[in-house]
This record gives C-alpha cells, structure tokens and sequence, in this order.
C-alpha cells in the first residue's frame, strides 16, 4: 500500500451575475456569432460588489468539505491557486482559512495562471503524500474582471470569475488519488500573455494583454505533450482515461488537443460555453461541475490539464 492523496469532495461558486455575449456586445464591438464562433462561450460570470477571490473561494471550499463530510478543523494544509489575490500580501489562503473557522493550518498562494491550479494540487499531492497533512483543501480562485481590458475586445469577451475547490485526504492504497502529475514553465513566452502592471514595476495593478492566435498555436502542442508524458509517467494509454478535465479557454483547444490524443470528444468535460476561462478556477469548476451532475464517478480515470501565461503548463492523473 502507498500513501497517496485521493480526492474526497469537491465545491465551486460563481458569482450572481451572469453575462450573456448579448449583454457584452450593448458595451463592446463585438457579437455573439463571433465569440461563439472563434471559442465556444456563450456567458460568463462577473463578481459584484463583496465579492472577492478570497469569498468565491471561500464558498468553494465549504462544499467541498460538505461533500467530503470533512469539519474545517481537520483540514492541515490550504493550497490556493490565483493570479488575482484580494490583497497583494498577506496570502488569500489565510483569508479563506480565517472564514472557515481554522485557527492553524499551512496556508498559501500559488501563482501560475490559468495553469495554477495545477500547481497547487501538485504541491499538496506532494505535501500530503510527504506527511505535512492528512487531508488538504485545494482550491483556484479568480476575479479576471477586475485586470480585464474593456476597451480591448480581443481579450474582455473571453474570460469571467469563479472558483472550484478539492479536499484531498491521506490515504493507503494501491490505485486511488493522484498517480502522477507533471508541470512546466518557460518564461521566454512571458510577452504574448501578461498583465502590464506590477507591485515592483510599475507600481499598478495592471491589465491582462495576450497575442491570442500565438497562445493558441503553442496550448495545443504543449497540451498534447504533457498529457501523453503524465499518462506514460501514470503507466496508462489515452483509451484508458474515462475523462479529460481541461482547462476552459477555448472549446476550439479541447477539441484540437483531444484530437491530437485520438481522444472522442464526448469523454472532453466542457464548461467554458457556461464559464467562459475562468484561470486558475476553471478545472475544479469543470470537475465539481462533473461530478455533481453524475458523470464523473467514483473509480473513473481522470486526466487534469492546463496551460496558460509564462508560460506554465501542466497535468495530472488521478484515479477518482
Ligand atoms: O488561458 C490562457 C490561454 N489562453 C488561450 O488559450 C487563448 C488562446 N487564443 C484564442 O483562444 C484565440 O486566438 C482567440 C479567441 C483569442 C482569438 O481567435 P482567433 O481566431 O485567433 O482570432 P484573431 O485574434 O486572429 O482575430 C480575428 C479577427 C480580427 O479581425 P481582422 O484583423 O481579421 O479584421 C480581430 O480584430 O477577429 C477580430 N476580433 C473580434 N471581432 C469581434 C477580435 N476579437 C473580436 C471580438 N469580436 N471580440
């Protein structure tokens, strides 16, 4: 028997507001035939006034405990994924943990974009299979509404907030948890996905800036890339996985990485039509999405993947 951290329960939040491309083309040139066209979304959600990264993930988190049957006090460690923290220090984790009642627990931020969540389940698969804690709250969270452009039409129609949330829990056995993951970066890429502020720059929080058509030509190789290495490190093949679990950014990205990995588009959980990219948030939203509404199972599996600004890139196996 092996020591791995297996994936208890899981939780999401969106925010109240839901923006339709119709909504979105009253303030912006734009129109829903062409957002639906070039990537799939059909709405996205906006935080409002209290609503936060810290409050998102907050309730997130609590439905995972909910699901997992687990009380805030057993909770060790709390790895949270964002690029869009409420303060710029102290970690939003610490937010989270003092709004669930936990007095003392590791808790930190992870930042690696729209591959961040990856990240963070990452190191708490580590940290739990290391034993620094038996069960761990794993979350991404993200507010992109707040770094967005929205005069820049390129880039505002494509994204929106939320956050989803895993309990990871210690536990002996041969097939169950995490079986492999393997993450990426290279930062030479830094210019064709950034925001242009920052606290040691220019003092600013700074807006999100992308060359979208080169990030697409680069997620679709590094996707497929990742997803065969983590499957060969995982010892499975492709028609093994029960499900893909991606990271929403664009459905023309799902369905060009599943083709390259001979994958039917029907085992591909989309979210982003409802979700829009979502960052750090959008693969435990697409899971809790799936799990909830009966299609992911338990013993199914699950491949996790992401890639986004550094760039970083990344993916996991798990068996649910
Ligand atoms: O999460 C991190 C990873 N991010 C991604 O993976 C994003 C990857 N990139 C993409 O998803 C796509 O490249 C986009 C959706 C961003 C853009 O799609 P595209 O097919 O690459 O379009 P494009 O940027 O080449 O733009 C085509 C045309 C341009 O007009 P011209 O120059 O052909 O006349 C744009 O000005 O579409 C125009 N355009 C728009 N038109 C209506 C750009 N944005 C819009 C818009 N509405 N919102």
């Amino acid at each position: 028997m092996t020591r791995r951290s297996v994936i208890v329960g899981t939780g999401s939040a969106l925010p109240a507001n839901r923006v339709t491309n119709a909504q979105l083309a009253e303030r912006v040139d734009t129109s829903d035939e062409w957002i639906v066209e070039r990537t799939g979304i059909r709405t996205r959600h906006i935080a409002g006034d209290g609503e936060t990264t810290a409050t998102l993930a907050t309730e997130a988190a609590r439905k995972a405990l909910a699901a997992a049957g687990i009380s805030p006090e057993q909770i060790g460690l709390i790895v949270l994924a964002t690029a869009t923290p409420d303060q710029t220090f102290p970690a939003s984790a610490t937010r989270v943990q003092t709004a669930l009642g936990i007095n003392d627990c590791i808790a930190f931020d992870v930042a690696a974009v729209c591959t961040g969540f990856l990240y963070a389940l990452s190191v708490a698969d580590n940290m739990v299979k290391g034993g620094m804690a038996d069960y761990a709250l794993v979350i991404g969270s993200e507010t992109f509404s707040r770094i967005l452009d929205w005069e820049d039409r390129a880039t505002c129609v494509l994204f929106g907030d939320g956050a989803g949330a895993l309990v990871l829990q210690a536990q002996d056995t041969e097939d169950r948890g995490i079986l492999a993951s393997r993450l990426h970066a290279d930062g030479r890429h830094n210019d064709l996905l950034y925001v242009d502020g920052g606290v040691s720059t220019t003092g600013t929080v700074g807006k999100l800036r992308m060359k979208g058509k080169e990030v697409f030509r680069h997620a679709v190789v590094n996707l497929a890339d990742v997803l065969n290495e983590v499957l060969g490190v995982a010892g499975h093949s492709a028609d093994e996985v029960d499900w893909v679990v991606p990271h929403q950014a664009n459905k023309r990205i799902l369905d060009a990485t599943a083709k390259k990995l001979g994958l039917p588009p029907e085992r591909v959980i989309v979210t982003v039509d409802q979700h829009a990219n979502t960052s750090a948030a959008s693969v435990p939203l697409a899971l809790d999405t799936a799990v909830r509404d009966g299609r992911i199972k338990q013993g199914d599996l699950i491949v996790l993947e992401a890639m986004g600004g550094g760039f970083t890139w990344g993916a996991a196996v798990a068996r649910f």
